[in-house]
């Protein structure tokens, strides 16, 4: 789902009555940047989609009002860099998460890396499944 838009969770909760299976939350944030010295936005395309560890407290917030209005899984995507990222977005409600810039930034070993780190916590935090993690964040829980 975009978060460029007023309300995502109306729209993820219009995607659960209309048959959706899970949401993925989110895809990348709109922006711009303008060279001052040509005057003229940098992208041919004018605006572009942002993402990595900007995008992540769009993308906490994001999973969060999503997670308080469906039943259905969400995966959470959008600025996941590490494992301490990874936990955060399951206790704003994702099922599982999505990664995509880290890959950029320190290549295909990342995956094992954020696992161990999600492994590691939920060991310090005395953890057994993802499952127990999954919305830990919301009120009630
Ligand atoms: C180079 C690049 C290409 C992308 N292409 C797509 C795409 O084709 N379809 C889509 O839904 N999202 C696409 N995305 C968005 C990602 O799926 C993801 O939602 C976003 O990058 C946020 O996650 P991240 O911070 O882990 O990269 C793309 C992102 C990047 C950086």
């Amino acid at each position: 789902m975009s978060p460029n838009v007023s309300n995502i969770s109306e729209i993820a909760f219009a995607c659960e009555k209309a048959g959706a299976d899970a949401i993925t939350a989110i895809n990348t944030v709109q922006g711009m940047i303008i060279n001052i010295d040509a005057k003229r936005p940098v992208l041919s395309y004018k605006r572009g989609g942002m993402s990595g560890p900007a995008v992540k407290p769009v993308a906490i917030r994001s999973v969060y009002d999503i997670y308080e209005k469906v039943s259905i899984p969400i995966i959470g995507v959008g600025g996941i860099m590490n494992g301490r990222d990874a936990i955060e977005m399951m206790q704003a409600g994702a099922s599982a998460v999505g990664i995509g810039s880290a890959v950029y930034y320190y290549g295909v070993e990342v995956f094992q890396k954020i696992l161990n780190e999600i492994k590691e916590w939920m060991e310090k935090n005395n953890y057994d499944s993802v499952k127990e993690i999954i919305g830990l964040a919301h009120d009630g829980n």
